[in-house]
């Protein structure tokens, strides 16, 4: 059992305090925001995650969790080490921005006792760790990079059954001490330098991404060339050295890592002369992904998109999360504004403000009310379930474009038009 504290309270913070705290050792999740604080010391949580609400009260009540906005009170704890989980958004530049990380990593250096690791978890460009170690004037604190891999979903999960850990520092002491806390996690563990921890984060959501716009592009290539793309990527995906998980066909790629993450590589690329040219090509196949499918609701929209009523299933970036950020259902509803539709959202979870030309229903069936064309944009499992004669008796026209590829086949015969992306229209 160990003392750990942790820094910032959002996805990876919150997830890796349950998750360490699981693992036996004592925890303090320390975050700015008091209402967050608030919130997660009632076992609220504070995002939408299988597992978590479960995990909080048990971890709390056995006081082998708890939060604080107070500094001091991590001060007093005297943690052995402290995990770094603060936000690393994209710079109007598209690079990272390191202003929040740098002010924590301050911030802690001031209140860690002797000995103590600062371990840093947020996703940093190569050489920001070295930069940290640097930045305080502290010989007896150590710095570790251990970077996160949690798919938003399933990230209590992802933390307890990693596919590896991965543990980067400058000596091989430091390295064992931190790799120790996942002693009771049976899965491969690396143990690298700084700069290759860090740029193995980078470089496995960059292949991740670059491998979906890959997906994509068949898929419309299938479609132009009436190929069944099922059975394409089907056949690519049981070779084992391609395998076939994440190569589902969808409206592009998004969510909180991959858009700012790619962009951060090519942008921390640049800055070494070094081109990244498989990954900048990834990027603007998601853009183009984007536009694909707001083209094919217009064309199924009689060819014009103004003041026509298109309803949306899906605002969050992918199922079983409320998270919108970089959503590719939002980045399609906004296109699909500035041609002109009206949009009639629903989400089982996600919600978006509602703004001109775009209104939340609150269920799927009042969504396609008067509805010219309705497009599923996220994969929520309970999309397949609603009844295709409901659906159909309230639209102005029987249209649905399937961009997740998760409608049955019952549903193609109730439909003038029945549209699954990387297929052509019938
Ligand atoms: C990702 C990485 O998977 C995780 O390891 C990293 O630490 C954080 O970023 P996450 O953003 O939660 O996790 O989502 P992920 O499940 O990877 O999906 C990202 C996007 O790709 C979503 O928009 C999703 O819908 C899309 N996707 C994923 C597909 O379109 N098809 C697939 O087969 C898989």
């Amino acid at each position: 059992m160990k003392r750990i504290g942790v820094i910032g309270l959002g996805y990876v913070g919150l997830t890796t305090s349950v998750g360490l705290a699981q693992l036996g050792h004592k925890v303090i999740g320390y975050d700015l925001d008091a209402s967050k604080v608030e919130s997660l010391l009632a076992a609220k949580p504070t995002i939408h995650e299988e597992g978590l609400e479960n995990a909080l009260s048990k971890l709390l009540e056995s006081h082998d969790l708890r939060f604080t906005n107070h500094i001091e009170e991590l001060q007093s704890f005297e943690p052995e080490f402290v995990f770094i989980c603060v936000g690393t958004p994209q710079d109007a530049s598209g690079a990272a921005d390191l202003t929040i990380i740098n002010s924590a990593a301050q911030e802690v250096a001031l209140i860690l006792p002797a000995g103590a690791i600062m371990i840093v978890k947020s996703t940093v460009p190569v050489g920001t760790c070295q930069k940290i170690t640097k930045s305080f004037n502290r010989s007896d604190i150590f710095v570790a990079s251990n970077p996160e891999f949690l798919r938003e979903g399933t990230a209590i999960k992802d933390f307890m059954e990693p596919d590896r850990i991965v543990v980067g520092s400058n000596s091989s002491e430091v390295s064992k001490k931190v790799m120790s806390l996942y002693d009771s996690i049976d899965s491969p563990k690396l143990e690298t330098n700084l700069e290759s921890a860090e740029l193995i984060k980078y470089a496995a959501n960059a292949y991740l991404a670059m491998r979906l716009s890959f997906t994509n592009d068949i898929a419309n290539l299938a479609e132009a060339t009436k190929a069944n793309v099922d059975q394409v990527l089907l056949g690519m995906g049981l070779d084992k050295r391609i395998g076939n998980s994440f190569l589902k066909p969808g409206p592009g790629w998004g969510g909180s890592c991959f858009p700012k993450d790619t962009s951060a590589l090519v942008s921390m690329a640049k800055g070494y002369d070094s081109a990244l040219p498989l990954v900048e090509s990834a990027i603007s196949s998601n853009e183009a992904a984007f536009k694909r499918s707001v083209d094919v609701i217009e064309s199924l929209a009689e060819g014009q998109l103004m003041n026509k009523t298109i309803a949306i299933w899906g605002v969050a970036f992918k199922a079983n999360t409320d998270d919108t950020r970089d959503s590719p259902a939002l980045r399609i509803i906004d296109l699909l504004l500035k041609r002109g539709a009206k949009i009639r959202a629903f989400d089982p979870i996600a919600r978006v403000p509602e703004a001109a030309g775009l209104s939340m229903a609150s269920s799927a069936i009042e969504a396609t009310k008067g509805a010219d064309v309705l497009a599923i944009l996220t994969e929520w499992p309970e999309f397949s379930m609603v009844s295709p004669e409901q659906v159909v008796a309230g639209m102005k026209n029987s249209v649905v474009y399937d961009a997740r590829r998760i409608l049955p086949e019952s549903w193609r015969p109730h439909f003038s038009v029945f549209k699954a992306l990387g297929e052509a229209s019938k």
